[in-house]
């Protein structure tokens, strides 16, 4: 049975979510405070680059299943749930910055005269749906009556669709059978599909978020910790990280060495963790995600010496050529991005580098976005490829040759034919692959 939604947030997440919403046949209506981004959103174009996004908002927007709005009013005693989908971005001291999630609350709370659910998505420290829950308990005519509950997303950019639709699992943080009930119905087509549902508490909930992020985050630098190894000692980190991969237990997802993890996500969760570890009295998780955050570090500044030593240790004035400025392939997104580290530390060293992405734009002054792949390279002393878009996979290294001045390719994410590469006259370098044998 169709049911009344709401997305409060409507970003990424938010998005994506009030889009899936409407797919899995509910009545939607997103929430934003940006009235431009309600205003596009409304004309069914997302404000962000998400492959497979735009048409299916575009196709509820249109039969008028799915509409975007500023005003609160407008949903407060219509939704059965009410998502909360708003950004929890990281403070200065490495805490998640909640007030967008209580400003959430204190414009929704008046307008709740009837019981409602609030269902909460946005990754929060432990604790922070409780505290929502006494916020909205408070200033509701409903009061107890709102109940929250906490229903973590994990969907990736670049696959925001498809892991919205058919995520691997669906976590309900509840305290009522009723809100339960209500979400197995608003999540019935993909539980019908045998996605399976994780039931818990609230604090479970939250922490199945932090945990999961910081688990993948783990896993990559466990695996460019052992690239620096294999670059001490001359092994090669890619058929390290297939033969692990083979060992059903361990598994090959985000064992891809190379600049690390970046994005909006995961560098801010797992800092978040961190410090909701340190409040709580578990100093041995703080200390597990600060040696994750250390060797993630170290891999932009190696990669960073590596461009040095290979420039002879001149850089002022040398050209360098980045492929890549998104933290990963796929989006338009340079949150935290890896590729725009590597450059800004080389532009601040004095090069001049000219960065390359096929969707991303670049809005640091020290660095010059180049409209074409050509027209980075022309004439570069070196070229670093940052971010593995897959058509840097297809270049003809032959054809680049003849643009930049020295035929010296730094390939950082490892995903480059260096065969074919080193056959076209390049000198190769792939940081914890044994280039040098
Ligand atoms: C992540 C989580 O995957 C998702 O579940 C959560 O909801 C949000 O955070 P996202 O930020 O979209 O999603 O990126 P993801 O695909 O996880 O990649 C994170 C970073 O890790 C990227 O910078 C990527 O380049 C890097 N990465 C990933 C590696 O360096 N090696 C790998 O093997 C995998």
């Amino acid at each position: 049975m169709p049911l009344t939604v709401s997305v409060i947030g409507t970003n990424y997440l938010g998005a994506a979510h009030a889009a899936g919403m409407a797919q899995f046949g509910h009545q939607v209506i997103g929430v934003d405070i940006d009235q431009a981004r309600v205003d596009s959103l409304n004309a069914g174009r997302p404000t962000i680059f998400e492959p497979d996004l735009e048409p299916m908002l575009a196709r509820h927007v249109a039969s008028g299943q799915l509409r975007f709005t500023t005003d609160y009013a407008e949903i407060a005693d219509w939704a059965d749930v009410h998502f909360v989908a708003v950004g929890t971005p990281r403070a200065a001291d490495g805490s998640a910055d909640l007030s967008q999630v209580f400003a959430v609350a204190d414009r929704l709370g008046p307008l709740l005269t009837r019981p409602t659910l609030v269902a909460g998505k946005s990754t929060v420290p432990v604790g922070t749906a409780a505290r929502l829950q006494q916020r909205l308990r408070e200033l509701a005519p409903a009061g107890d009556g709102v109940e929250v509950l906490w229903n973590p997303e994990f969907l990736r950019e670049a696959h925001a669709v498809a892991d919205t639709l058919r995520p691997d699992r669906i976590v309900l943080g509840a305290q009522s059978q009723q809100a339960l009930a209500t979400m197995r119905q608003v999540y019935a087509r993909p539980i019908a599909d045998q996605v399976p549902v994780v039931e818990c508490d609230l604090a479970t909930a939250e922490l199945i978020k932090s945990a999961a992020n910081t688990f993948l985050a783990m896993k990559i630098s466990f695996i460019n910790a052992l690239a620096q190894m294999c670059e001490a000692a001359g092994g090669d980190v890619v058929p390290l990280a297939d033969a692990l991969g083979y060992d059903r237990r361990i598994g090959r997802d985000f064992l891809n060495a190379g600049l690390g993890f970046g994005g909006g996500c995961l560098p801010k969760d797992i800092a978040a963790l961190a410090y909701r570890a340190t409040e709580l009295g578990v100093p041995q998780l703080t200390q597990l995600i600060t040696a994750i955050e250390t060797i993630n570090d170290t891999q932009r500044s190696a990669v960073t010496h590596i461009a040095v030593r290979s420039l002879g240790d001149e850089v002022t004035g040398r050209r360098v050529a980045v492929l890549g400025a998104a933290f990963k392939p796929g989006t338009d997104d340079t949150r935290n991005s890896p590729a725009l580290t590597v450059a800004a530390q080389l532009a601040a060293l004095g090069a001049e580098v000219r960065v390359y992405d096929p969707q991303a734009r670049v809005d640091l002054p020290e660095l010059t976005q180049c409209p074409s792949l050509d027209e980075a390279l022309d004439a570069a002393d070196l070229v670093l490829h940052l971010t593995e878009w897959p058509q840097f996979r297809q270049l003809d290294p032959a054809a680049l040759g003849s643009v930049v001045r020295r035929k010296v390719l730094i390939d950082a994410r490892l995903r480059l034919d260096r065969d074919a590469w080193q056959r076209a006259g390049w000198q190769v370098i792939q940081p914890g692959r044994a280039t040098s044998r």
